[in-house]
């Protein structure tokens, strides 16, 4: 199709809404506590790559077109941007957000529609995933993040696990004034699943009747990829198709295409930890084996030597035991099979996206599928 090969800036697109969403986000999390402000705020500093918000907006505005329910929910615009109230007489409100920008659908020249409730769902997707890094980091003990001294690092453990609290619970707020139960479903689903990903990687067990049994397969490395990656992106995508009044059949695509994306993302994440440089990175690189974690290039390599399984059992832990697994995975196919697995679920994604109408917003977002595998940050 001609639409597919069109060269389009995604970014461009979705213009305005995507350059407001730091300071948007920055308003949604006004408090009574200068410093608990800083702490929330201190990864909105680097500079994020933004993915899930511009993922948000550019399925909006791919799904605008789509078939639509007969009945588009009749949504008070207004009630998404009411000043948050702390309970306290005593501490003065926030800033109000401009109402000229905020109330108004944006609209491109193919007819490609941006609601309010969609621009604000880009946001509570970012707020939510920048809580659980700031978890993450604690968990990790990992002292840099987009280039910048991690906010654990900054702040201390306690400090940086509030400010993710924080966060979840503005954007929990937000969630609430979109006024959607479907909506807030899918937001809260994909929360949940954060912290089961979360949690599988860290007990690497799964129980079955009642009994404790000890996994170590790729089944579970990919059900925990999808809980700690694949379910927000793909939970965001398919709540901007509902919020947007889609059909429940363009909520399914939004979703399937959010899920394999999320999957491929994690894939080419955990093979950039062997292939690139902190510096790249922006966050320490090598991470996972020094954590104990087998990912996909392990696993595959795992394969052809053996030999390593000890080593995933004992999770590194001995002496030189990571030096020998990171040697092996570079002697082995690992990190082709693992870009060769990420390039299968970008070709699902697609396959999920082409069912949509044709617009500028579809290449976009094909043009994003493409260009993941060839990332380097
Ligand atoms: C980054 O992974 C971390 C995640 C994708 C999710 C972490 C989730 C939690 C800590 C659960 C708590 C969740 C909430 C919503 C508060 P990584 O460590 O592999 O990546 P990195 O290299 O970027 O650190
Ligand atoms: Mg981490
Ligand atoms: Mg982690």
């Amino acid at each position: 199709e001609k639409s597919h090969n069109r060269i389009i800036d995604p970014a461009k697109l979705v213009g305005d809404d995507l350059k407001e969403i730091k300071a948007n986000i920055s308003k949604l999390l006004g408090s009574g506590h200068p410093f608990l402000n800083t702490v929330a705020k201190h990864y909105f500093s680097g500079e994020g790559k933004h993915v899930r918000p511009l993922l948000v907006l550019l399925i909006a505005q791919a799904t605008s077109i789509a078939d639509k329910k007969n009945t588009l929910s009749n949504v008070d615009y207004r009630s998404i941007d009411t000043p948050i109230s702390h309970g306290l007489e005593n501490i003065t409100s926030h800033d109000v957000f401009d109402k000229k920008i905020h109330y108004t659908p944006s609209v491109t020249d193919q007819g490609c529609i941006i609601l309010p409730t969609q621009r604000r769902l880009a946001e509570i997707s970012e707020m939510i995933h920048t809580a659980s890094l700031l978890h993450d980091d604690v968990i990790d003990a990992s002292m840099t993040r987009r280039n910048l001294p991690s906010a654990n690092a900054s702040f201390g453990n306690k400090m940086a696990v509030l400010g993710g609290d924080f966060l979840l619970a503005r954007a929990s707020l937000a969630l609430a004034r979109l006024r959607n139960a479907e909506c807030i479903e899918l937001m809260a689903t994909c929360i949940a699943n954060l912290v089961e990903g979360e949690f599988m990687q860290l007990k690497n067990t799964k129980e079955e009747g009642g009994k404790v049994k000890k996994i170590s397969t790729f089944d579970h490395y990919m059900d925990k990829t999808y809980m700690k990656t694949g379910s927000l992106i793909a939970q965001s995508c398919k709540a901007s198709a509902v919020l947007g009044g889609s059909t429940g059949e363009v909520a399914d695509i939004a979703y399937d295409f959010g899920k394999n994306l999320g999957l491929a993302f994690q894939l080419v994440d955990d093979m950039l930890d062997f292939t690139v440089t902190a510096a790249e990175l922006g966050k320490p690189a090598g991470a996972d084996l020094k954590l104990g974690l087998a990912t996909a290039p392990v696993l595959f390599a795992w394969e052809e030597y053996p030999e390593l399984e000890s080593l995933i059992k004992r999770k590194f832990s001995k002496k030189g035991d990571e030096e020998r697994a990171r040697d092996l995975v570079y002697q082995s196919d690992g990190l082709k099979k693992t870009l060769n697995l990420a390039e299968i679920h970008c070709k699902y994604a697609t396959d999920a996206l082409i069912r949509l109408p044709a617009s500028d917003a579809r290449s976009a977002l094909i043009q994003i599928t493409e260009k993941l595998l060839t990332r380097r940050s």
